[in-house]
């Protein structure tokens, strides 16, 4: 009665290797990733998946917005998936395709949101704006995503402390391995759980029904 996770991926898939590593090593008893989809070719993240024995799809923007999530939501029901995860992944999802997952899609931002957010602020743009602005503190924040870009509620928060030093690159690397490698295996975990649990009551409730 595990929850099944699905990530989807633009690029490295350093957090999606975080989700893997933390799986591999208990810390998502709830929870298993059956799916990873990338919305580029040959991006390592894809490799990592393929490593890990996960099954991996890239469903490619070149069509229209509505055949891209059709391709989407066909793969994620194929593969029964409960829960969506967004790790570094660039495309914008319609207010169609995010109803399908309600409280069951989530993202990690490089940012301490509000902060650094919306259209076009993703990846390095983040900490160079961060650095740009001259900020003393920033960090990662995972929060479920639903039509506003960057908007949904906030679910879990770490900081990280700039340092005079720091170039977009370093502050990058720091923000990753410091809060967004820590916070988002322990959301997925949380989350995996309550749907579990869920999912368990589900089957309850439908076996009182059937006798
Ligand atoms: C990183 O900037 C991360 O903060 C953001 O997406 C970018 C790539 O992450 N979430 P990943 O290495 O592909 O997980």
């Amino acid at each position: 009665m595990l929850s099944r996770v699905a990530v989807l991926i633009s690029g490295g898939g350093t957090n999606l290797q975080a989700l893997i590593d933390a799986q591999q090593q208990g810390k998502n008893p709830y929870g298993e990733i059956v799916l990873v989809i990338a919305n580029k070719p040959n991006v390592y993240g894809l490799t990592r998946a393929e490593k890990a024995g996960i099954p991996a799809f890239t469903v490619l923007k070149n069509v229209s917005q509505e055949v891209f999530e059709e391709e989407l939501l066909s793969l994620l029901s194929a593969y029964r998936v409960d829960m969506v995860v967004l790790a570094g992944f660039l495309s914008i999802l319609s207010e169609n395709f995010v109803k399908h997952y309600p409280q069951r899609m989530i993202n990690i931002h490089p940012s301490l949101l509000p902060a650094f957010a919306g259209k076009g602020m993703y990846g390095l743009r983040v900490h160079e704006a961060a650095l740009q602005r001259g900020v003393k503190l920033t960090g990662a924040t995972v929060h479920f995503v639903n039509e506003i870009a960057d908007g949904g509620e906030i679910l879990c928060q770490r900081a990280v402390k700039v340092h005079p030093t720091d170039t977009p690159d370093s502050l990058q690397r720091r923000v990753m391995e410091e809060a967004e490698w820590v916070i988002l295996p322990e959301v997925v975990a949380a989350l995996c759980q309550k749907i579990t649990e869920e999912k368990k009551n589900e089957n309850l409730s439908t076996k009182e029904i059937s006798w």
